[in-house]
């Protein structure tokens, strides 16, 4: 991409995939200006990050939604590109609070695209999910295959990402990644960052490693009665470190021409539910019981990526093993048992 300032605008960047993202950025010499509400993240994250890298983050604390904050900080910083993160990502919570979802999901997505255009700052990487796909999608999972998100928080992604292809249609200047994420796991290999949710964990990684520091006492497996080697639901799971590589390569891509692209970031290999179990006790030196809970309404039994276009189109290949992936998520939980400092 051609740089002008590499001034970059990353919303959401204290978050786990943005936290991460915000290292290998200021690694790669660009500038990043975090953009976040600090609804999901504690200012500890900024301290760590700068820990890693040796640079203090410039944090902008503020909500996509503020046209009056946005208007101020395209005046005042030479912005090339944006990378946005900001959003509410719970599917769970997304049913029981759709209009939540679509008010900072699309609401916020449409504020900060207005404001790009007025400053004409064109070129965006878009933070979406492999949730766009519908259960019919075959595996492995292509861009082609049929968008059919089954939750709010999945039709907010979905929107988005129509919002901006009607945009790179009506005005070739724009040059978009929409960046569909499978399922991201571990942490920076410092162990000074990682995956940090508020609560009883929803996903899979953070809920065994909790179940591993001893601060839950096991794990519900939700069904093994699925269409799979041992019954138990398969995902890609995918190092967040290859993750964050992949949102560099995608702002490199973005030149001239490149318009409005979807890319499948995922691994290609699926892992079961049991074999994550097994790679987790097996790298923590720690049990890690479970016991067989009934299906969890909405999952499907088999989800994963192909990613043979990101690979051609970006030079782009997750390259970290479930092994390392545990590995650094465990190294995370170990030394943050309850997770970053908030005071
Ligand atoms: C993985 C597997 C569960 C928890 C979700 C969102 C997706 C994306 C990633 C935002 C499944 C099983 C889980 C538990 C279990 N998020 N499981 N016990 O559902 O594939 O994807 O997170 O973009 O949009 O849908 O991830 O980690 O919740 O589940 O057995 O306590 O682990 O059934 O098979 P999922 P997950």
């Amino acid at each position: 991409m051609k740089l002008n300032s590499g001034t970059l605008l990353i919303t959401g960047g204290g978050g786990y995939i943005g936290s991460h993202t915000v290292v290998q950025l200021q690694a790669a010499g660009y500038r990043p200006l975090v953009l976040d509400n600090l609804s999901n993240c504690v200012p500890a994250v900024f301290e760590r990050i700068e820990q890693i890298s040796g640079q203090p983050v410039e944090l902008i604390e503020g909500d996509v939604r503020d046209s009056v904050l946005l208007e101020r900080i395209f005046s005042r910083y030479p912005i090339d590109a944006v990378i946005h993160f900001a959003g509410l990502k719970a599917v769970g919570e997304s049913v029981q609070q759709p209009l939540r979802y679509y008010r900072h999901n699309v609401q916020g997505s449409l504020t900060l695209f207005e404001a790009m255009q007025r400053h004409g700052c064109k070129r965006l990487v878009f933070s979406s999910s492999a949730t766009v796909y519908g259960p019919a999608a075959t595996m492995p999972v292509n861009e082609q295959a049929p968008l059919a998100a089954c939750n709010p928080y999945g039709r907010s992604k979905l929107m988005v990402e129509e919002m901006l292809g009607d945009l790179a249609a009506a005005d070739s200047d724009w040059q978009i990644a929409l960046l569909r994420y499978f399922n991201p796991v571990g942490a920076h290999p410092s162990g000074l960052i990682g995956e940090d949710p508020v609560g009883v964990p929803n996903n899979l990684l953070p809920y065994v490693a909790q179940v591993a520091i001893g601060r839950l006492p096991q794990l519900q497996v939700f069904g093994d009665d699925y269409p799979t080697p041992d019954g138990t639901g398969v995902r890609d799971y995918i190092h967040v470190m290859d993750l964050a590589d992949g949102h560099l390569k995608a702002l490199q891509a973005l030149t001239d021409g490149h318009g409005c692209v979807p890319y499948n970031l995922g691994t290609g290999r699926g892992y079961s539910v049991l074999e994550v179990v097994a790679a987790f006790a097996a790298e923590s030196g720690r049990p890690v019981p479970y016991d067989i809970a009934p299906r969890r309404a909405g999952d499907a039994a088999i989800s994963y990526a192909d990613p043979t276009f990101s690979r051609q189109q970006l030079g782009w290949r997750a390259s970290r093993d479930l092994a390392e992936m545990v590995r650094d998520h465990w190294r995370w939980q170990q030394r943050n048992p309850n997770g970053y400092p908030t005071e």
